[in-house]
Formats: structure tokens, C-alpha cells, sequence
């Protein structure tokens, strides 16, 4: 177990001890997690080649830390509790030890389909604890997993499972959303007739009584190979720096990338994390809403909750379903002490009416959190009054899927909170706000654009199959620092509040979108000759999706607009559609050929007014024009 913060003194010390000494720091942290191998040393690092290595030649397994250390002391403790979409299905509990069974059972099923350590396996699954037995049999090996988020198109999973060259999809026949019954096995048939020469076999949870089509040669039943399987596996050792998993996150060029994180310094830091910012005493119930498919849900469902030896809720359905109380229920019915949420689920439960948590009792919440985007004003206050009774603390937690962990956020009770500020870093983070060239900025009460100094246990470690693009995308921006993309603006006490994304990624709901990828996906609609993707403000998703769009003989009808909304959610899944259409008769454009992006994200906001320096462009009556299809 790592170390718990209790007061104000213990972090301003542990945050001045990390920054002095954080090899020490983190050596000390590390000390609580069972090693096979000590490591022989703390750090190596050289962000100039995107390079941070932790606790050098240890030798562990995530899974030793998550389960087996924790049978003696906990083995009948809940460490999953699953709560079904349907709120009369039985709930399922499954003690440390029935997890311990099922995960070693799981681990040598795939060890029988011929999954060896470093082998890639991708899931596609809803949330089910299967998803967590499964990804927990992978670290188990020593396979490397690598979750889709189950929203994601066939065409888009398909790209991953290419990318990741893996040998095995582990998927469920059926969904269930809310009163949605999805039938996902068909997306990943789907995506593999398209072509996935790496993948072998196809593991398919079943999760309804439905049928669904099956491919003899390729097609396995869990209940059929996972339950007969010997309940013992031992765990893998593992170096320190080997692979843990992948996971896929947008950026503001390309396709997306396989941000990969190793096994040692992730289970240290999402430990540390986990206990300090939640403060999670010992039989308290844990449950973060986010799925698994994003880095919460690995974070802070999984790994950070079960190395804590924790009790983490795990929900299959929807805020929503069958009514808008369903997170408050569940809160109530399992008696939740610290509830993690976006804060986009925030502002719909807002716009649904008090009603809904003024039915329940919430009194045994202790800490709220919230994470993914920025948490606008009215939103934050309506969490403190109306689930926190102004008692439990909201922890702003920022970070991102190449952070591994949280970085920035209050502790409750310990550092104050103020709305909309992630205020200040955990212990072990440097961070920095630079201007546009690149030097720190000292004082306080400015803005700037935020980077973070020096490595902490759980930083990105490079993108699957391409170190280049680690190093461009987050080294070379501000060599010697790693830049996060974020513009954050610092109080006159030192507290940050992030402000958002500057580069071209649209946060919609707290999911990342990059601009580029929507663009391409709109171009592959033969009636599109060009298109400009921004975001724009929306009132419950953050940001919405704003597309410009000319297109062929300037139609602009709505069945156009349908059919390129339905090319979108083909490419790349239902998330990534645009929330507007906007056809134009051209882009503004700069003599260099580059679009004016700042332009048109303030058309799109409707902000007319301040359009800046446009005299740069090579067509600026478009502007005007840009302007009056805006207003009718
Ligand atoms: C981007 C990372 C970290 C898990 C979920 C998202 C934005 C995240 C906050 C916050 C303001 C936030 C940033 C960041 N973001 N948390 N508390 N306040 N912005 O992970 O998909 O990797 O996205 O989400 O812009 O860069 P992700």
C-alpha cells in the first residue's frame, strides 16, 4: 500500500519531499507493492527522446498487487460490485477471492488459445465484470490488452486491432444500454471480414439468450473455455517496463495512437493516486460512472481501486434508464462513498430536474469527483448542493490518457476546492505554464499553456509502433517538457484551472476528438469536396461538433446532411457525429493553403465580433459570408 495524506501540512511536506528528492519520493511509495526482483533504480529519463523509465529491472505483476496480496486480509471482501441496466437483475458480488478464481481461469484460457506474453488481445465489450476478469487475465500473462471503447465503429475498431496487430478480440453478442439491446458481436464480424490477418480467434461473452451468427473456425464461448479452466495461474513476472496494455486516444493529426503504458510505474501511481485523492478508507464503496473503454475506467475502476484492496462499483447501464434518479439510486441502494462522474453527466441530470436526487438519500457520500472536461460554474454548484449536501468535497481531478493518473486535483479536506479549478498537483508533478515560446512563466494570476516538468511513475511511455510521433507530439513542442495540449490559467494562489485544449482536439462529453479524423471521415461521402471540423459550445456535451462542409454542386439538403452524419458514425462511431452542418461555399484559407481555424470556431460559437486580424487570407469575402449562412 502506498502512503495516505491526512492533512495540509502532510501534503505541502510530501509535495516538497517529491520535488527535491523524487526518486526518494517514489522509492518510498513503491516500497508497499510486492516485487519478485527489487529494482535497481528509481529513474531514467530523457524527455529530448521521449524517454522515462521506472523502478529499472523490478520485476512484479499488476495482478499479484490487485488480488493475490490481498487474499489473506480480504479474500471474502467485495472487490467488484456489479450493478445490471435492469434495476431488479441480481446484483453480482465477487469477493477477491472469486476474482482471484476467475481471472487465473480466464488467464489460462488464453494461454490455451495460444496467448503468450507481449501477444495482443482487444475487447469490445460492455460493462460487465467479464471486461475487468478478462483485461486482468491479460496483466496476469503478461498479454498486452487493449480495450475499445464499444461505441467505436466496426471501421474504427478495425483500425485498432490492425494497428495493435492482435491475436485475439474478446467481445460480447449483446450490449445492453438503457433500453437499447445492441448486437455488438455482429460489429466485430463485421470488422474482421474487413480484414484483421493478425487476429486467430474471437472470445465471445454471452450476455443475453439470444443467438448470433458463429464462425466455427474462429468463434469461442467464454462459459464454454473459460469455466472449465484451472482456477490456479501464476503470475508472470514481469519487468517493470514491459507492456501493460494500449489504449487508443485522438490527437489533432492522424489516425489515433496506441498510448502505452507499462506495469510499474502505472500500478504505483494509480495506487497512490487512487488513495490519496479519494481517500478511500478501508470497507468504503468506491464507483466511478466512466467505462472501461476510456483511461478511467482502467485507472479508477480497475487497477487504482483493486491495488487498494477497495471495493469498486461497477455499472452496466445508463444515467438515464429507466429514469433520470438511476445514478442517486444506485448511490443509495449500495451506499456509495465516493462517486466519480463527468461532468457533461453532471450537467444532463442538472437539466432533468432536482426531483430526481431529492428522492434519495445521498448523506454517505464523502467525496464527489469529477473528471474529463472542464466543470463549468453552475454544474460544479449543483453537485455540492444537491448530491454533496455542501459537505462532500468536489475533486476536479485533470489529467489524460497519456497521464496514466490524475495530476492535478484538490484531496478533500486537505487542500480547499474552488469551482472550476482543478487547483493543485498531487505530489511528484512539476507543473508549469509556458507562453508560446516556450519559458516559464513564474507569476501568478496569468494564463498559459501547461506543461509538466519532469516524469512521474505513470507518464505515456511512447505510441504502439511509432516513437517519433511520441516525441513530436509531446516532447518537442517545449523541449525538456512534456506539453499536455491544455491552456490553463493559474490563480493568485497557485491554484490551475485548465481551460481547455489548444490544439486541433475536440473535447465532446469528456471524449477526445480530433478535428482531422472527423474531417476525413466526412470526406469519404462522395458528394463532400472539403471539410473543416471545430468545436463549439454546447450546453451539455461541453463541446459539441461543428462541421464545414462544401460539397459537390453546392447541395445542401438534409438528406445530405443525414447521409454524412451516417458516414461518420460508419468511420468512426455515433460519438464522433456532428452536431451541425453548416455547407459553405468556401473556407477561409491563408496563403500558405492553411485554414483559419480560430476563425471558424468563433463563427460557429456566433461570436461575430471580435474575428480578429483576418488579412492574412487569401479569400476574406468569405468571411462575411461565413457569417450570414451562420445567422439564417
Ligand atoms: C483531456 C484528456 C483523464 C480522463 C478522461 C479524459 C481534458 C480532463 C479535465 C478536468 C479540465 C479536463 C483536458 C485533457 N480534461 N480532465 N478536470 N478539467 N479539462 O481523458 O480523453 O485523454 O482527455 O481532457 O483537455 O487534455 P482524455
Amino acid at each position: 500500500m502506498t502512503s495516505q495524506i491526512k492533512n495540509y501540512d502532510e501534503y505541502v511536506s510530501a509535495y516538497k519531499k517529491s520535488i527535491e528528492d523524487p526518486e526518494a519520493f517514489w522509492d518510498q511509495e513503491a516500497k508497499g507493492f510486492t516485487w519478485f526482483e527489487a529494482y535497481s533504480k528509481v529513474l531514467n529519463w530523457d524527455f529530448n527522446q521521449a524517454k522515462s523509465e521506472w523502478f529499472i529491472n523490478g520485476k512484479t505483476n499488476i495482478t499479484y498487487n490487485c488480488l493475490d496480496r490481498h487474499i489473506k486480509d480480504r479474500g471474502d471482501q467485495t472487490a467488484i460490485l456489479w450493478e445490471p441496466n435492469e434495476p431488479n437483475d441480481p446484483v453480482r458480488k465477487i469477493s477477491y477471492k472469486q476474482l482471484l478464481d476467475e481471472v487465473c481461469q480466464c488467464a489460462n484460457a488464453l494461454k490455451s488459445f495460444g496467448i503468450k506474453k507481449g501477444d495482443r488481445v482487444i475487447f469490445y465489450m460492455p460493462m460487465v465484470p467479464e471486461l475487468a476478469i478478462g483485461i486482468l487475465a491479460c496483466a496476469r500473462i503478461g498479454a498486452v490488452h487493449s480495450v475499445v471503447f464499444a461505441g467505436f465503429s466496426a471501421q474504427a475498431l478495425h483500425d485498432r486491432i490492425n494497428d495493435a496487430q492482435a491475436k485475439l478480440v474478446v467481445c460480447s453478442d449483446y450490449n445492453k444500454r438503457g433500453a437499447k439491446f445492441i448486437p455488438v458481436k455482429k460489429v466485430v464480424d463485421e470488422a474482421l471480414n474487413m480484414g484483421c490477418p493478425s487476429i486467430e480467434k474471437c472470445l465471445v461473452h454471452r450476455n443475453s439468450s439470444e443467438t448470433v451468427r458463429w464462425n466455427w473456425d474462429r468463434d469461442i464461448w467464454w462459459h464454454h473455455e473459460v469455466h472449465k479452466q484451472n482456477k490456479t495461474c501464476i503470475a508472470e513476472r514481469m519487468d517493470s517496463e514491459d507492456m501493460l496494455f494500449i489504449l487508443y486516444t485522438s490527437g489533432s493529426t492522424g489516425k489515433p495512437k496506441g498510448v502505452v503504458h507499462t506495469c510499474g510505474g502505472y500500478m504505483v501511481y494509480t495506487a497512490y493516486t487512487f488513495r490519496n485523492v479519494f481517500q478511500y478508507e478501508d470497507r468504503d464503496i468506491y464507483w466511478c460512472t466512466a467505462d472501461i473503454g476510456w483511461i478511467t475506467g482502467h485507472s479508477y475502476i480497475v487497477y487504482g481501486p483493486l491495488l487498494n484492496g477497495a471495493t469498486t462499483l461497477m455499472f452496466e447501464g445508463v444515467p438515464t434508464f429507466p429514469d433520470p434518479g438511476r445514478f442517486w439510486a444506485i448511490c443509495e441502494k449500495h451506499n456509495v462513498n465516493q462517486f466519480y462522474t463527468a461532468p457533461t453527466a453532471i450537467r444532463a441530470l442538472m437539466a432533468k430536474g432536482n426531483e430526481w436526487p431529492a428522492q434519495y438519500d445521498l448523506s454517505q457520500l464523502k467525496v464527489l469527483g469529477s473528471v474529463g472536461e472542464p466543470i463549468n460554474e453552475e454544474a460544479w454548484h449543483w453537485y455540492n448542493e444537491h448530491i454533496g449536501y455542501q459537505t462532500a468535497p468536489i475533486v476536479d481531478t485533470w489529467w489524460q490518457t497519456e497521464t496514466g493518473g490524475i495530476l492535478i486535483s484538490p484531496l478533500p479536506n486537505i487542500t480547499d476546492t474552488k469551482p472550476t479549478y482543478a487547483s493543485y498537483p498531487l505530489p511528484g508533478i512539476q507543473a508549469v505554464l509556458v507562453n508560446h515560446e516556450g519559458q516559464e512563466i513564474i507569476e501568478n494570476e496569468v494564463e498559459g499553456l501547461l506543461c509538466i516538468k519532469h516524469p512521474w511513475p505513470s507518464i505515456i511511455r511512447t505510441t504502439y509502433g511509432d516513437h517519433e510521433r511520441c516525441k513530436n507530439v509531446y516532447f518537442s513542442a517545449f523541449p525538456g517538457m512534456y506539453f499536455t495540449g491544455d491552456g490553463a490559467r493559474r490563480d493568485k494562489d497557485g491554484r490551475i484551472r485548465v481551460i481547455g485544449r489548444v490544439d486541433d482536439v475536440i473535447n465532446v462529453s469528456g471524449h477526445r476528438m480530433g478535428t482531422a479524423e472527423v474531417e476525413n471521415a466526412i470526406n469519404q461521402h462522395p458528394k463532400v469536396i472539403e471539410s473543416a471540423v471545430v468545436g463549439f459550445p454546447h450546453e451539455i456535451k461541453g463541446e459539441g461538433i461543428y462541421a464545414y462542409i462544401i460539397s459537390q454542386n453546392h447541395l445542401t439538403d438534409d438528406n445530405l446532411k443525414q447521409e454524412i452524419i451516417q458516414t461518420v458514425a460508419k468511420e468512426i462511431g455515433p460519438i464522433a457525429k456532428p452536431d451541425h452542418i453548416h455547407f459553405v461555399e468556401g473556407l477561409p484559407k491563408t496563403r500558405s493553403g492553411k485554414i483559419m481555424r480560430r476563425l471558424l470556431r468563433k463563427i460557429a460559437a456566433g461570436d461575430f465580433d471580435s474575428l480578429g486580424d483576418v488579412s492574412t487570407l487569401i479569400n476574406p469575402e468569405i468571411v462575411d459570408n461565413l457569417i450570414h449562412s451562420r445567422k439564417v
